[in-house]
Order: structure tokens, then sequence, then C-alpha cells
């Protein structure tokens, strides 16, 4: 059987690296990985298929940044002759960023059956556009695999078919736990050791910050807000910030950070971390701050107090069973939830059910049973990109 696997942007990357993996392990799999090129630069794309040992795409799109409408026209109209020619007998699509919702939309268009890897989660805030994707692509998703229990609720409030959503855990922990143990072997980032301001003495307790969605760092006051508390909370403990492009971009617009100082008053500022990198330094925190999604899962893992910038969750289980507060946009919030956690009274909790690393292996088991004839597919002649993707990622397709 042929299954097209798109990929877009930062978060999808660790989602895909165990079901890449797992479905090498099935000789009747002909898999097919596509690069939309959403993200492009290395730290962002390149670096994370380094660490996380994910075969270079065999296609990829080379769509770049954009508007959320432009990004998705794009892909729709490069994506449609890509299935064309393939014909996969599915198409998976994992997350919900902006990659997810076009590569649904052109298999919908095309007939195509459609999986899609972390189903059914909701902040019900439809001004996030994640929410809007989430919403979209699985309301026109064949197999709907799912992380935790409020995701198989909410699919089913939703109308989607019971037979159809599928409780399977959670992929992106599967990759946690196959790249852990390498990830503690990794050396620090040079920029944290290197005289000045921004190294670390990593003897000692610091706290990881991650800040890029649009509701916490597009408006000023609010990513001023942030900061001031981050200044306050790094008289305590020193933090390093990895800082997303988005996110730089906002702060050296509003005056916040100088590049060329690399740090300010215990923050360390550094490019965005790899994914080897960034696990060893988030196991080995003592306080994580942030606004990401998959964060908050990693952190609840790995049994790590996380404090999440955001009013809301599409990731409850994180809050109900795991080490995960919600502080709001709230800088004095922030600052005394900080303290709580440096005094060791941070909240404790526990994996969820199913997060136990095989996730991958009952998904890709499913889709196999789903098509029993699909055997029969010829192998595509399609030898991957590797290093013929340029800097930006772009592939002459
Ligand atoms: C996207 C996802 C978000 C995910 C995040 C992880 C959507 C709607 N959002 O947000 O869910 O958590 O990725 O990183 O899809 N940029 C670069 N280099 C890059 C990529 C982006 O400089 O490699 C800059 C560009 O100026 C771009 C901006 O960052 O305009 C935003 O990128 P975009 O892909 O639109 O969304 P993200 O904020 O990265």
């Amino acid at each position: 059987m042929r299954i097209l696997t798109v990929v877009g942007a930062r978060p999808n990357f660790v989602k895909v690296a165990p079901l890449l993996g797992e479905m090498s392990l099935h000789p009747e799999i002909d898999a097919i990985l596509v690069h939309t090129g959403q993200h492009y630069d290395y730290e962002m794309s390149k670096a994370f298929f380094e660490d996380l040992q994910i075969p270079a795409p065999h296609l990829n799109l080379g769509v770049g940044s954009g508007t959320a409408t432009a990004q998705t026209a794009e892909i729709m109209l490069r994506l449609e002759r890509v299935m064309e020619e393939t014909q996969p007998d599915v198409v998976v699509v994992v997350g919900d960023v902006n990659s997810t919702l076009a590569a649904a939309l052109t298999a919908a268009k095309m007939g195509l059956p459609l999986a899609h890897v972390e189903a059914g989660l909701r902040s019900f805030d439809r001004l996030m556009p994640e929410e809007v994707n989430r919403v979209l692509t699985d309301a026109i998703s064949d197999f709907l695999f799912v992380t935790e229990p409020s995701g198989v609720e909410n699919l089913l409030r939703e109308g989607r078919p019971k037979e159809r959503v599928y409780l399977v855990g959670n992929v992106m922990i599967d990759a946690l736990q196959r790249f852990l143990p390498t990830a503690k072997c990794h050396p620090i980032p040079p920029a944290l050791q290197a005289p000045g301001k921004s190294r670390i003495d990593f003897t000692r307790p610091y706290g990881l910050v991650t800040l890029h969605r649009p509701s916490t760092v597009d408006n000023l006051a609010t990513l001023r807000l942030i900061w001031t508390a981050l200044e306050e909370i790094a008289k305590d403990v020193p933090l390093i910030f990895p800082v997303h492009p988005r996110t730089e971009n906002r702060m050296e617009e509003g005056g916040l950070y100088d590049p060329l100082q690399g740090a300010s008053n215990g923050i360390s500022v550094i490019p965005p971390l790899s994914y080897l990198q960034f696990l060893k330094l988030q196991s080995e925190a003592t306080l994580m701050i942030t606004d990401s999604g998959g964060v908050q899962e990693e952190t609840t893992a790995l049994g790590i107090p996380c404090l999440t910038v955001r009013e809301n969750t599409e990731r409850p289980i994180t809050l109900s069973e795991g080490t995960n507060l919600l502080v709001g946009l709230n800088g004095r919030r922030l600052v005394e939830e900080a303290r709580k956690v440096l005094r060791g009274e941070g909240k404790k909790g526990h994996a969820p059910k199913l997060w136990d690393g095989h996730a991958s292996t009952r998904i890709v088991r499913m889709l196999v049973d789903q098509f029993p004839g699909g055997g029969a597919a010829k192998r595509l002649v399609m030898p991957p990109l590797g290093e013929s993707v340029d800097a930006r990622g772009h592939s002459s397709l």
C-alpha cells in the first residue's frame, strides 16, 4: 500500500519521525514523504530531519512564508499534482499547522482517504489559527487518531462516527522516549557555554522558555508584559530562551532585545535549538515557561513543571494528570507560580495512559488492516531529495 505523509512545520517533524520509522518495518508499505516548505530555516527544518533520523523528503514544495491563505492555497496547488502522480491509498497528516489543513483539503478534494494524527484536540478558541486547522481537518478525515480522551469526546460531539475515532496515544511521546537517551548525551549548545552574558552554569537550576504564538507575541503590549515577568523571574533563576523567528522579529521591532547583546538581565536569548538540544535542556530544566502545545505534553511526560502562558489549552489532560498549569497572559501570576516551582512546590503529575511510546505502532497497524489489498501497490521510482534541497528547503518540483 502507498502512504503519502505530508509535513511542513517544526512540530510536524517530531510527530512523523516515529510514524515513518514504524512504516519502514512494513515491507508492504511504500511510504512517500512530502515537505511543504512552510518552515525552511535550517534550525526550523533540516536540523530536525537530522536529529530525528527522518529520511529526506521525496519532494519539497518550497512554499515558504506568506499569509495563511497564501500558504494554504500554494500548498494545495502544488500538492494536487503530487497526489495525482502518486495515487496514494491514504494520505496522512499530523497536528494543526497550515500545512496540515492544506494537505487535508487537497486529499479530500481528490477523494483520497485521509488520516489525521493528533485529531480531536480543541481549545474552543477560534481566534487561534491552529484551532481552525484542527476543526476543519477533523471534519474531512476518515481516520481520526487521538492522543487523549477529551479528543474522543470532542469528535463524537461534533458528529464524527465512533468507528472512525481511535484513541491510540501520543506519537510525540514515542519520539521523546526513543530519543531521550541520545539527547541526554548531546553536547550543550555552544552559545550557552561561551564566555559572556549568555553563559549558563549547568550545575545550578535553570528555566527554559519558548514563546511564538501570534496571541502571545504579535501584540507588543502583551509581549512586553511577559518579557518584564521573565526579567523578574531571571533575578532568581537564569532563563534560556531559544527564540522562534516570529518572536525574534517582534522583539526587535519592540526594542525588547538587542541581538548583538545576546542576553539581557539573566535571560540567555539564543537561536532556535535542534530537537536533541532542546530535549536535553528540557529534560534537565527546573522550570518550563511556554505557549507551545507540544511542550505542554513533553513536560508532562518528563515530569517537569510547566507554566503555560495562555488562557486555554487544547490538551487538558496535561492539566488534569500532568505537570502543566495555565497562568494566562498574566505577568504577576507567572512570576508567583515560577517562584513556587523554584521553592519545590511545582505541580506534580504522571504520564497519561497510552503515552507509552507505542502510538505509532498502533496507528500503522490500524492503517495496514484497513487496506488489506494495498500490498499490491507498485513502488514509485522516486529518489529522496537529499542534499539537492537548498538552504530554504526548495526543490525544483
Ligand atoms: C507554525 C504553526 C504553529 C507551530 C509553529 C512551530 C501554523 C498556523 N502555525 O507557526 O502551530 O506551533 O509553527 O514552530 O501553521 N519563519 C522563518 N523561518 C522559518 C519559518 C518561519 O523566518 O523557517 C518566520 C517567517 O517570517 C514567517 C513567521 O516566522 O512569516 C511565521 O511562520 P509560520 O510558518 O507562518 O507560522 P509559525 O509562527 O512558525
